[in-house]
């Protein structure tokens, strides 16, 4: 079984062809109407369960619509209205959707619960988001960084604010694809220091700095994601406003790294406050890159995990 649970998870050969296709398929259509079926049609026959415990925009519709490319079906699921939502376990659940689709998608909260679909399902399960890790997202990142930039091994990634689940999947990321990785922030706010030593085992420098603008010297990417994340509890909000204010991507930080870093931001972002809009929309800004590019990369994932 081919889950894709974690970018630690896969080895890095697979991560790379992983890559290599979705840039293929993204190059193949360009410009094509987004409804148009793929060429290869490689999900032609298969039906894939969506599942939803948080919202989602980009994870929802870049499945969604990447799955129709291929030429597969969807059925997209929120947890509440499942009887997962309403006390049927996780393993039941895993073992009857897996006699209907051939392959399940889940953003979660606790990541026991996507290990525990996996475990149970005879399907290959896909990971996107829970409350630690959000792989999907930085597999589009690391590809919108190689189109703008060439290969990202031996870079320098500035990660800027909360040490939430995002950063963890670009450390994973880091050890993988072989690229040094700063953290700037609280250090209430680090990341869980097994991200951290993964990517350190894996022979990449991971440094903790607290001071923003030090942090960002000679960057070659720096990325900044929400304050409050969706599994985070509202009354955090003034906290974190507090603890965050001074690691806001603004035009003055960008300043101190180098004139053509590259600036990501894997959206919904809070303009204004994790970034300002001079940044997110500056020249160097690719966030709508990145989005788009959930669909390719995902549409590659989906392939790999199927072996189609
Ligand atoms: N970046 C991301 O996963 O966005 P959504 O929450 O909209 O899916
Ligand atoms: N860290 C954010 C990412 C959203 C895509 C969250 O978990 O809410």
């Amino acid at each position: 079984m081919t889950h894709f649970l974690d970018i630690h998870k896969t080895d890095p050969d697979a991560l790379r062809d992983v890559l290599t296709q979705a840039q293929a398929m993204k190059d193949a259509r360009m410009g094509q109407p987004k409804g148009r079926l793929d060429a290869d049609a490689a999900l032609a026959g298969h039906m894939v369960a969506l599942i939803f415990e948080k919202p989602s925009t980009r994870t929802r519709v870049s499945f969604d619509v990447g799955v129709r490319q291929l030429g597969g079906e969807t059925l997209v699921l929120t947890g509440s209205e499942m009887q997962l939502g309403h006390g049927e376990t996780i393993g039941d659940t895993a073992k009857v959707l897996s006699r209907y689709v051939d392959l399940i998608m889940i953003r979660t909260f606790e990541e026991e619960a996507l290990l525990e679909l996996a475990d149970y399902a005879t399907v290959p399960v896909i990971n996107g988001l829970t409350n630690r890790t959000h792989p999907c997202q930085i597999m589009a990142d690391v590809m919108t960084f190689e189109e703008h930039r060439g290969p990202i091994k031996g870079k320098r990634v500035v990660w800027a604010g909360d040490g939430n689940n995002v950063c963890a999947s670009f450390l994973h990321a880091a050890g993988q694809f072989g690229f040094d990785m700063v953290v700037t922030g609280p250090e209430a706010l680090d990341p869980e220091p097994e991200f951290i030593d993964f990517a350190r085992q894996r022979g990449v420098s991971v440094e903790l700095i607290r001071d923003p603008a030090l942090a960002v010297k000679d960057a070659d990417l720096v990325v900044a994601d929400t304050w409050v994340s969706m599994h985070d509890s509202q009354s955090t909000k003034e906290r974190r406003h507090n603890q965050l204010g001074r690691y806001q991507v603004n035009a003055e930080l960008m300043s101190h790294a180098k004139p053509d870093a590259l600036f990501m931001h894997c959206l919904p972002a809070h303009r204004g406050e994790e970034a300002t809009n001079k940044v997110m929309d500056g020249p160097n800004s690719v966030i709508f890159d990145e989005a788009e590019n959930r669909l390719h990369a995902q549409k590659a994932i989906m392939r790999h995990c199927l072996r189609v």
